[in-house]
């Protein structure tokens, strides 16, 4: 084990792209950092270590003057490469007066940052999430902050078995929990695909496809190291082939997630809920939205209380069960990125 549980060489979600705006800073915590993000004038998302060179005040409490950030106690500036370029009452400039500042790039309605070498901050590594902007699909979704290490984050989203029993009233039904499924992975990746063939459609999905009947229902839940989650879910009606490809007569939507470690106990929940049918239809985006929000917030209660009780039980251990072969696929690409990640380092030390 290593003592962080989250990799650093990684694009991690630091905020959807309207939260960032040009004249205001966002602060937030990631992997125990805290950054300021912000717009340039032209529209370029930066992000900067969010405490002054000087005396360590967050950087946020001050004021943005053009591209540049003024700190709110003594005034020193900074442009967007984090180099200060004003001091008051002085002509030179320490050399060294710099805060910190990061790689980003605003992909897929997110903006993402990276927290680990510059060097190593390739863009073809941002996660695919493209459903969010494709324009074939439409949706819309919100960031929870969860007081959650991300792992239990994940854990929630590779086994849908809980779908059953915590959101029985939805989209959980017994069949769910009862179905078979497969684990692949590869890279930093891994799927888990579950179909039920031929079952009574839960209230959500009866209500989305509009027909009578039984359905083949599936969930295909795609794992990018280290925490996002693309799940593919649906219902068509049954025995018109979808599980060989003919989706013709379903309905398809698609769950984004993408959750960053905020601290070890706390992550914010990027998410997102796309279809491809109805896509002009901006109540039912709406819906879906909210119906989500309540879901997830099911989902939030749980995994609270269970971060809590994993703080007041340190001398206890998880216990893993079919179900979890998903989850701890997910887990070992996380270490295994870790540990990637501590050789490198090792060997250029
Ligand atoms: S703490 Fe920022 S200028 Fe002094
Ligand atoms: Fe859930």
């Amino acid at each position: 084990m290593t003592d962080r549980s989250y990799p650093l060489n990684a694009w991690y979600v630091i905020a959807w792209n309207h939260e960032v705006k040009r004249g205001s800073m966002v602060a937030r915590t990631i992997c125990d950092k805290p950054i300021v993000t912000y717009r340039k004038q032209d529209g370029t998302p930066v992000a900067l270590d969010d405490a002054c060179w000087h005396r360590l005040v967050p950087l946020s409490m001050g004021h943005l003057k053009g591209d540049n950030v003024v700190c709110g106690y003594h005034g020193l500036v900074y442009e967007p490469g984090g180099r200060c370029i004003h001091m008051p009452s002085q002509d030179t400039i320490n050399p060294s007066a710099s805060v910190r500042s990061y790689p980003v790039v605003e992909r897929h309605r997110f903006v993402w940052i990276w927290m680990g070498d510059p060097a190593l901050a390739n863009h073809d590594l941002v996660p695919d999430l493209h459903w969010n902007d494709d324009p074939d699909w439409t949706g819309d979704g919100v960031m929870m902050e969860v007081n959650a290490n991300f792992r239990l984050v994940v854990d929630n989203l590779m086994d849908l078995t809980h779908e059953t029993f915590v959101h029985s009233g939805s989209i959980g039904n017994d069949a769910v929990a009862e179905a078979p499924f497969s684990v692949e992975h590869s890279g930093d990746g891994a799927t888990v695909t579950r179909w039920m063939h031929d079952i009574v459609p839960p209230p959500f999905w009866a209500s989305q496809l509009g027909k009578p009947g039984n359905v083949d229902r599936w969930q295909i839940i795609r794992f990018q190291g280290p925490s996002t989650v693309a799940i593919d879910v649906g219902v068509a009606v049954a025995g018109t082939g979808a599980p060989d490809g003919d989706r013709s007569q379903g309905v398809n939507g698609y769950i984004l997630n993408s959750i960053t470690p905020s601290t070890e106990t706390k992550s914010y929940y990027f998410w997102s809920v796309c279809r491809n049918y109805r896509i002009k239809d901006v109540s039912l985006t709406t819906q879906w939205r909210e119906a989500t929000k309540m879901i997830f917030g099911q989902d939030e209660a749980i995994l609270n209380a269970q971060q809590e009780a994993i703080d007041r039980n340190p001398d206890k251990v998880f216990y893993d069960l079919n179900i979890d072969a998903g989850a701890m696929w997910a887990r070992r690409k996380i270490d295994q990125m870790i540990e990637r990640e501590s050789k490198r380092a090792r060997i250029s030390a």
